[in-house]
Order: C-alpha cells, then structure tokens, then sequence
C-alpha cells in the first residue's frame, strides 16, 4: 500500500535576491513573499520570506493492463505488478486456462496511488511481445504509468528519434528508476540520436519530476528536453524543466540536452524535507539556452525597462541545491539567470564545466551568493576548474561569491562562509565581455585563488539600479569590509564597500584582451 500524497514541505528557495517593488535604489519597500526566482534581482535584496516550492500536477495514470503490452521496452522485475499483469494477459491470451485474474479487477490506482494487490504465482514464462522503446505516438501519461507500476529499479526506454509530447510531468515513483534513449533491455541508443520531450501542457512547465521521497537513484539521461518557452511562453510561478533531487540521495542526470525552460531553471536539483537531498551527479550536459535577460541598461527598473522582454524571465541552467553533489563536464550556453547557481550544496564538487553567453545576457557564470537554503555554509563545496566564457554576450559577474555580490542586505547575519572558489579559466569573444571577473563581497572565509583570464574582455555601464560605489569594471574584485577571514589570490582589488555588482548593464568594452594569471 503507497500513497502518493506525501507531505511535500521543501525549504524555500531562492534563486537570489528577493524581488522588490521598487523603482529605484533608495526605496525600502520590501514585498515579502514574492516568488523569488524569476523576478529576480531588482534592487535591495532582503532575504524575506519565501513561497513553498510548488509541485507539478500530479501525474494522471492509466490502468496497469492498459500499459502492460509495453512491458517489453522497460526493465522491471517480475513480481513487478507490470510483469505480473503483462503475464496474466499472456496466459489470457494464450491458453484456455487463467483469464483475468481478480488481481487486476482489484487493483485500484488513482490520485491515491496503487493498493498492492497480492502476489500471483504468474511470472512470465514467455516474453512478452512488444516494442522494444517507446516511439512518438506515446506521451506523459504511459511512460508515468509505467514508472509507477514498474516499480524500483524499472528503465522506460524510449526510441531513438522518438518525439514524446508532454501535457503533464513525468512522474517517477521509485527508487533506481531511468528515463533514457534505447531499445528494449540492450538499451542501446543508436547513434547519437536522442528521444526529445516537448512540452506541450499550457499550464506546464515541468517536464520530469523525481523530488518526492522514496526516489533515489533517479536517472535521466541520454534525452532532449524541449521546454518550449518559445511556444508557450514564460510562466512566472512555473518550477524547472527538470525539476530532482529532493528527499533522496544518487539522482543522476547525464548526456541530457534541456533547453528553453517556461519556468526559472532547466534543471533544479532541490534540497529536500529537512535538506536531505545528498549525493547528485550532472554530468555531461547541454543546457540551454535558458530564459531571457531584457535589453537595455536599465533593466533592473522594470517600469522603466524597454527591453524587448519584460524583466523576471531570467532563467538558469542548472541550479544545485543537493548535498555531496557532482556537477561536472557540462556545458551551459545561454543562460540568463546564473549559468550554474550554487545554493551552498555542503560537500559538492562543480568541475569542468563551460558556461558560455553567446546569444543572450547572463547575470552571472557560477553563482554562489544564495543564503538559503541552508543558511549561508558553503563548507567543503568546491567550484574550481570551470571555464567562464563571455563569448558575444555581457557576463555580468563571471563567478559571483557572497551574498553581497548579488544584493543589498547587509548584515553579519546573512552571508555565506566558507567554499573554494578556484582555478577557474574566464575568456571572451570579440563581441563579449564581464562587466567584473570575480567579485567577493558578503562571505565569511573561503578560499578564492588560482582564477586566470585568457582574452577576456570587460566593459559596461552602471544603471540607475547602482548603489554607489561599484567598482571599475575588471577581473577580480573583493569588499573588504564583509569578507573576513577569505583567503584571496594576490591579484584582488580592493573595490571598496561595494554591493549588488549585478546593477550594470550592458556597455562599451574597456578593457579587452585582458590575460591574467593567478
Ligand atoms: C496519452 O496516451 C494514452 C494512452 O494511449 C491516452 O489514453 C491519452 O489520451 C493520451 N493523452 C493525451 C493527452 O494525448
Ligand atoms: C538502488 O540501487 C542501489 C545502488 O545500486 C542499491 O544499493 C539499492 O539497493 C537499490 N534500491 C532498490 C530499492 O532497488
Ligand atoms: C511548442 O508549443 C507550441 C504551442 O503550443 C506548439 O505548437 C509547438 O508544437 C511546440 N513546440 C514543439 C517543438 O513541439
Ligand atoms: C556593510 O557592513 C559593513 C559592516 O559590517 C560595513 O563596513 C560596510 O560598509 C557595509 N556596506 C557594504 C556595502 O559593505
């Protein structure tokens, strides 16, 4: 007996500052309780009070014997209730004796889940005969009823080439279960010719969702995921494309390209009931582009923005919220929110990745600047080795490290604390830029050492959003003032009491070609 209505009651969280309704940087109107992510940063960022993370529709399931033909392109046990019943109608099929079981006329699977029917003698003797992957013609609905009768440890494989349209999240229901590109139990994905989900769902954002408890080991990979903000639109309360992690530990996402998320993230690996996420891997993948920043200098005014887009529609690419993570070799272009945002993650290691701005402005490369939702301990997470690449776009901050790089609340109360922050390799195209290279403002210790810059260029203007003074735009910029006890490379400036270094906007270049070591 399972119920899937478990009590969801993640921490809030944010992507950065809080929005205010401000218009300008003297306001302190404070507008508690706004969601977070996506309209964010205006001005002066209280860390206030955040909304409830919101789950995706529940998934709608079909009945066991409707899917149990499709047996053949999962993995499952055999005392699986999809075995056993993909057997039972087997023997209906086949032979005089059995018929339906009252197995399957007891089985009652609704919003409530499954009630576990009791074990028949039936297994398979006979494979089933079906398709080996699922192919277009199958949707959210199958491959989530699959999920949840396959039970742990069941791969859905779907065909090569296959384009899976999406009315609802997948639903994943298990512990060890896989969403990937195949054929049949070989799995083996012809060519690199990944299956694409699309999202379809007018009210939808999320196309997989594994964050509830009792799903460990949840895998996607070797996928397309189409968010299709260009169809739909932006949705302003609408969670991440891929929306993992939470209560479970080993999620895995790997060889996956997910693009053009209608909500704040492509992929949000979220922390889980009393922060027990533990132990993601990312590996490996093609992210975004995700969200747009609106044009124009003044774009952190947003009655006064005229850019093409109205301001919140920033997005992510992937967003770690998960303990003793992995996010390694993965490749994010054109996110516009932060390219790899970092919510503390205690023990995670971010390596290896390439962030690029080549279409669309990006506030920052790697962001580490969030106080929740563990209150700030950056302790033993570890950003190093990452390239930084502001290929045809405004970066405004390459790798922003504190709380103050990001926002305006100053107190001793609100920063973050330790993490290492090192070796990481920022460069430009012509046409790109940083307004600042690395900023450190609003972090108790930490280590930031080793960062190098190749042909990078720098540049922009500050806007009306600016709190006096922001430093010259440049590579590496600390506040001495709210960084105690950081241990920083001997290339830092001092840029003075300085905050919110993401008020610039886009501008002429005035440093180019800057290369730097350590
Ligand atoms: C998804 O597929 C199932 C099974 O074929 C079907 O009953 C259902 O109507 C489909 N849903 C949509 C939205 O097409
Ligand atoms: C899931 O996989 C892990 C690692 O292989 C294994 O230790 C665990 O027992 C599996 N859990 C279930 C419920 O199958
Ligand atoms: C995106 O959504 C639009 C509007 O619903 C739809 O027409 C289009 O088919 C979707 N995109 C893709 C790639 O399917
Ligand atoms: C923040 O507070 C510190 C004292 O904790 C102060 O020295 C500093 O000037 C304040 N402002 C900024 C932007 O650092």
């Amino acid at each position: 007996m399972r119920s899937f209505l478990v009590a969801v009651l993640f921490a809030p969280l944010l992507v950065a500052a809080v929005a205010v309704d401000t218009e300008g940087p003297t306001s302190t109107k404070i507008a508690l309780g706004r969601r977070a992510d996506s309209t964010l940063p205006f001005n002066v960022a209280h860390p206030g009070t955040t909304p409830a993370f919101i789950r995706p529709a529940v998934a709608k399931l079909l009945p066991v014997k409707q899917v149990a033909g499709l047996l053949s392109a999962t993995t499952t046990q055999v005392d699986s209730l999809l075995a056993r019943t993909a057997a039972d109608l087997l023997t209906t099929t086949n032979s005089v004796v059995g018929g339906l079981t009252n197995t399957v006329n007891n089985l009652l699977c609704g919003l409530l889940g499954c009630v576990t029917i009791p074990k028949t003698p039936t297994v398979p003797t006979t494979p089933v005969s079906g398709p080996a992957c699922l192919d277009s013609t199958y949707n959210d609905t199958v491959i989530s009823s699959l999920f949840n009768y396959g039970g742990a440890g069941t791969t859905v494989f779907l065909c090569p080439g296959a384009v899976i349209n999406l009315q609802n999240a997948i639903w994943m229901y298990w512990p060890n279960q896989t969403l990937t590109t195949g054929t049949g139990v070989l799995g083996a994905i012809i060519g690199d010719n990944r299956a694409t989900l699309v999202v379809q769902g007018s009210s939808q954002s999320v196309a997989l969702y594994s964050s509830d408890p009792g799903r460990d080991g949840a895998t996607v990979k070797n996928l397309i995921v189409n968010g299709n903000r260009s169809g739909l639109g932006w949705l302003s309360t609408g969670g991440a494309l891929l929306e993992m992690g939470g209560t479970n530990s080993g999620q895995t996402v790997t060889n996956v390209k997910a693009y053009e998320p209608r909500g704040w993230s492509a992929l949000h690996m979220i922390e889980g009931n009393g922060l027990s996420c533990t132990g993601a891997v990312v590996t490996n993948n093609q992210i975004g582009p995700a969200g747009h920043a609106p044009s124009g200098a003044q774009q952190f005014r947003r009655k006064r923005d005229t850019g093409t887009y109205a301001p919140g529609q920033w997005a992510d690419g992937i967003s770690l919220a998960c303990r003793n993570s992995v996010v390694t070799g993965n490749t994010i272009t054109d996110a516009t929110d932060g390219g790899i945002v970092v919510f503390q993650s205690p023990g995670s290691t971010i390596s290896g990745n390439t962030i690029i701005a080549d279409q669309r402005q990006l506030l920052g490369g790697i962001n580490a600047v969030d106080y929740y939702p563990y209150g700030g301990p950056y302790t033993n997470t570890q950003i190093i080795n990452n390239n930084i690449v502001s290929k045809s776009s405004m970066i405004k901050i390459g790798m922003a490290v504190g709380t103050l790089s990001w926002g305006s609340y100053n107190s001793t109360d609100y920063r973050t604390s330790a993490g290492t922050y090192s070796n990481n390799i920022f460069s430009s195209g012509n046409d790109g830029y940083f307004g600042f290279g690395v900023t450190v403002a609003g972090i108790t210790g930490g280590i930031v050492q080793g960062n190098t810059f190749v042909g990078a260029n720098f540049g922009g203007v500050l806007t009306g959003a600016c709190i006096l003074p922001i430093p010259t735009f440049g590579p590496l910029y600390q506040n001495p003032y709210t960084t105690p006890s950081t241990t920083l490379q001997s290339s830092f400036v001092d840029g003075g009491a300085f905050q919110f270094a993401i008020c610039t906007g886009p501008g002429d270049q005035i440093i180019t070609g800057l290369s730097q070591l350590a």
